[in-house]
């Protein structure tokens, strides 16, 4: 099956199929339905001491397993070609309960540099609150931890957020491999539309599905794949934790996976656009996007990105912080707001935001974030220029 089609129709099996017991006739629906229900009926006691032991697969309470839940992490596992998935409440329970399932008190780990500052956050916690030693580290010094060894897991995020820096999935899973370490890695900026790090020798990849795995800026989710033994561990974890993801959610973002490819190929063609137009505009003094010539990262990903280079660009504009200001709300398509991976185009300022609380942050101040979106190009780039203009006019009057 081609990735299209995959994308699409993978796991079309799996829709619903019963007897209807009023009618007596069958119930064929197109869809998966959404179980939206807290627990589930056992037929007999010894499929109930089934399911408690295991022993049987039989879903037994949502915050346990659940239909829409399981169904959207193999569908994920499949896109990204693991045995098996879950799907989470968000990135960060998925993040955080993979860690907790991996590391103990005293375990190392090394992440790399920059990422998400949520997860920088979370970092921090394991290493004050459980002694989990993290070494958030730039790629060449990475490579070298790795190779002195000693970690539990290796970390990567990439492209990473807000800078984009590429991290070598190949050399990372062979660097890990040979020192003991498992290799996880956050491809939410990506999708596996983009990249698939299994294929490279990752063993974990996980998501915010908030991002494009939904797409539509309406859930907040996360996902986790990886092998059958490891997610069986990982739902054990989930159910102490209650980090499962709610059924409707999980129906949602499901549907909104169908349509990923046709959404990745124009976040993609768009953000292209955006960053050649930004590198040719003199208010801006670097752009970051992982499919120019002159990123400094583009030859790893050019290897390791299919079909291009998703859609997020970050760029450093010129000048202060009021030019900053005068920038961020002067925008009009582009909304100012966290997030990413929404049809709508957003911008932010990281180290204002979404890193301002994480100890790892350490990237220019005047570093804009912009996720690129579905809407015309040439209305983009028009948004853009118009703000540039305004960011530095010297009349001084900007913004909304
Ligand atoms: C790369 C990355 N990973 C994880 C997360 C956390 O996801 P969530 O907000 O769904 O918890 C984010 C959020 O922005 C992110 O950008």
């Amino acid at each position: 099956m081609h990735e299209d089609t995959k994308i699409v129709r993978g796991l079309d099996e799996e829709r619903f199929h019963k007897t209807d017991a009023q009618t007596n006739k069958s119930i064929n629906a197109h869809r998966l339905p959404i179980y939206q229900t807290s627990t589930f009926i056992f037929d007999s006691l010894e499929e109930a001491y089934g399911a408690f032991t295991g022993e049987e697969h039989h879903h037994i309470y949502t915050r346990v397993s659940n239909p829409n839940a399981l169904y959207l992490g193999k569908k994920v596992a499949l896109l990204e070609g693991a045995e098996a998935g879950v799907a989470f409440n968000s990135g960060m329970a998925a993040i955080a309960t993979t860690l907790l399932t991996l590391l103990k008190p005293g375990d190392r780990m090394v992440s790399s540099k920059p990422v998400y500052g949520g997860t920088g956050e979370l970092f921090a916690y394991l290493q004050e609150h459980l002694g989990i030693r993290v070494d958030v580290l730039g790629p060449e010094e990475f490579y070298d931890a790795l190779k002195a060894g000693g970690y539990r897991v290796a970390y990567v995020e990439t492209p990473g957020n807000p800078t984009l820096t590429v991290y070598d999935i190949e050399l990372v899973s062979n660097l890990a491999h040979e020192n003991g370490a498992v290799v996880v890695v956050d491809n939410t900026f990506a999708t596996p539309f983009h990249q698939k790090p299994i294929r490279w020798g990752a063993d974990i990849v996980l998501h915010s599905t908030t991002k494009y795995l939904n797409g539509h800026g309406d859930t907040i989710g996360g996902v986790v794949v990886g092998s059958e033994e490891f997610v069986g561990e990982l739902l054990h974890t989930t159910k102490m934790f209650g980090t499962l993801m709610q059924p409707f959610n999980a129906w949602l973002t499901a549907r909104g996976i169908r349509t990923l490819a046709v959404r990745m190929r124009k976040h993609s063609e768009n953000a292209m656009r955006v960053a050649r137009f930004l590198e040719s505009r003199p208010e801006v003094v670097e752009v970051y996007y992982p499919g120019l010539e002159s990123f400094p990262y583009h030859h790893i990903a050019k290897k390791q990105m299919e079909k291009g280079y998703s859609g997020m660009v970050s760029f450093v504009l010129d000048g202060t912080r009021e030019n900053l200001k005068r920038f961020i709300t002067s925008l009009r398509i582009f909304h100012f707001a966290v997030s990413l991976g929404d049809t709508d185009s957003l911008a932010t300022s990281p180290a204002l935001t979404t890193h301002a609380l994480s100890p790892t942050t350490d990237f220019p101040a005047n570093l804009v974030r912009l996720s690129v979106g579905l809407e015309d190009a040439e209305d983009l780039i028009a948004d853009l220029e118009s703000a540039l203009k305004r960011a530095f006019s010297t009349s001084g009057v900007a913004g909304r």
